[in-house]
């Protein structure tokens, strides 16, 4: 198998996530799914293997929505993938195009490129989302699956484009539609806490639980056995020279706490330098790409989305993973001793969470659990860095040394 970091993987260079996969189908039998991981661990790659290898009675169909800025524009791809992907073209579209036509008097495009609602029926967006999942639904009796891929990311581009009530509308009716056809399923896949886009809507007022029927899978890294399953192939894919193919392979899933898309990333660079695939030699490339100013690994992502997380907060944040970076494992108690010494918060509503709130350090705490962060000890409670990767780029990046 050959590398291909960040590319779209073939169905059979897949490794691991059997089980996932089958437990995501399972689940897909009686619920709705979030699937929800931290950036490269691998999502698309499953959702894109169970469009291409579907169980049988089903209909599924995965679209990326990250660039989608406006509920007219999902409704649009919606429509496009329900129309053309689900058979139901000509149907669709003459239904569409007079309920378009009795909003507007205008003309509804369909070409090539795919639907584009006149500007007068924009607004109508809801109605035209209803309509086209009733059709979808009610002349299916296949269990109908719609994936979107990447729908935090939709959501703030809506509340930023178009404000914050059309996103919590689109939620809502989503949510209703769900609760309508029972043959209906979503997946709303994300990298970016969905948490997050839900609090600042809270914020704003929005009361309802959007995704509260929905079934939460958290997706880890790969395995052990399977990261090093995917490093080996792609050591020999590769061609590369490795006298000790085992080891190398287990040192390189190790390296980079088993994500598929950093192993695809070693490999392809021993492979441009033409050096031997040893595990030294994967040693020094991690090194280097945490090293490289030119951030190939995109690891400052880690530092700048504190501020868009955690707002005025985000010092407190920085804060806990500086210290975490620097000692072992602390829990929430020790955490807080060791920050009021070596802290000094500019902002006085931080100073007074480390010293006497410790409501509030917990919640950031707990926040920085979700969004993959921080993870905590299950029998002593201490806390340390989810990723051994982010902790050793944290650690440089900062410049501390030693252990
Ligand atoms: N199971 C796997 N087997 C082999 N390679 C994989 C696997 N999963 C992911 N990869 C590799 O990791 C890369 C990133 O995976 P993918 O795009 O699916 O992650 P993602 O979680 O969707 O990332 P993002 O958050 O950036 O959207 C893929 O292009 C591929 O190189
Ligand atoms: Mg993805």
């Amino acid at each position: 198998m050959k590398t291909n970091p960040g590319g779209n993987i073939a169905p059979n260079n897949v490794i691991g996530r059997d089980r996932l996969i089958k437990r995501l189908w399972e689940t897909l039998d009686n619920q709705s799914a979030l699937l929800v991981a931290e950036r490269r661990i691998g999502k698309t790659t499953v959702i894109r293997k169970m469009e291409a290898e579907p169980t049988e009675n089903t209909v599924i169909k995965v679209r990326d929505i990250e660039a989608v800025s406006s509920p007219t524009e999902f409704v649009e791809r919606v429509t496009q993938d329900v129309a053309e992907h689900l058979g139901k073209f000509h149907k669709t579209a003459r239904q569409l195009k007079s309920f378009v036509n009795s909003l507007s008097g205008a003309e509804l495009n369909v070409n090539a490129l795919g639907f584009k609602f006149p500007e007068m029926a924009a607004p109508h967006w809801k109605e035209l989302l209803e309509k086209v999942m009733a059709d979808l639904a009610e002349d299916n009796n296949q269990k109908v699956i719609l994936i979107w891929d990447e729908m935090p990311w939709m959501l703030q581009k809506i509340i930023k484009t178009a404000g914050e009530r059309e996103a919590m509308d689109l939620l809502d009716t989503l949510r209703g539609l769900r609760q309508t056809y029972a043959n209906l399923r979503m997946v709303y896949t994300g990298s970016i806490g969905l948490h997050h886009v839900i609090t600042a809507l809270r914020d704003e007022g929005y009361v309802s639980s959007p995704v509260n029927d929905m079934r939460h899978i958290e997706m880890p890294p790969l395995n052990m056995q399977d990261a090093k399953e995917l490093a080996l192939k792609l050591i020999q894919g590769e061609g590369l020279k490795c006298d000790l193919l085992d080891d190398t392979a287990e040192c390189v899933a190790g390296l980079v706490d088993a994500v598929p898309f950093y192993i695809h990333h070693v490999i392809a660079k021993i492979a441009d330098q033409g050096c031997v695939a040893s595990p030294e030699n994967a040693q020094k490339i991690v090194k280097q790409s945490i090293a490289d100013a030119q951030d190939p690994w995109d690891l400052e992502h880690y530092r700048s989305r504190l501020g868009e997380y955690y707002g005025n907060k985000a010092e407190l944040a920085r804060a806990v993973l500086d210290q975490l970076a620097q000692s072992q494992p602390l829990t929430r108690e020790q955490l807080r001793e060791q920050l009021k010494v070596a802290r000094q918060f500019t902002n006085d509503q931080l100073r007074a969470t480390i010293e006497h709130d410790t409501e509030e350090f917990r919640k950031i705490l707990k926040l920085m659990q979700r969004d993959h962060y921080l993870a905590q000890d299950e029998d002593t409670g201490a806390y340390r860095f989810r990723f051994d990767l982010i902790r050793n780029w944290w650690r440089f990046d900062g410049g501390y040394h030693g252990e």
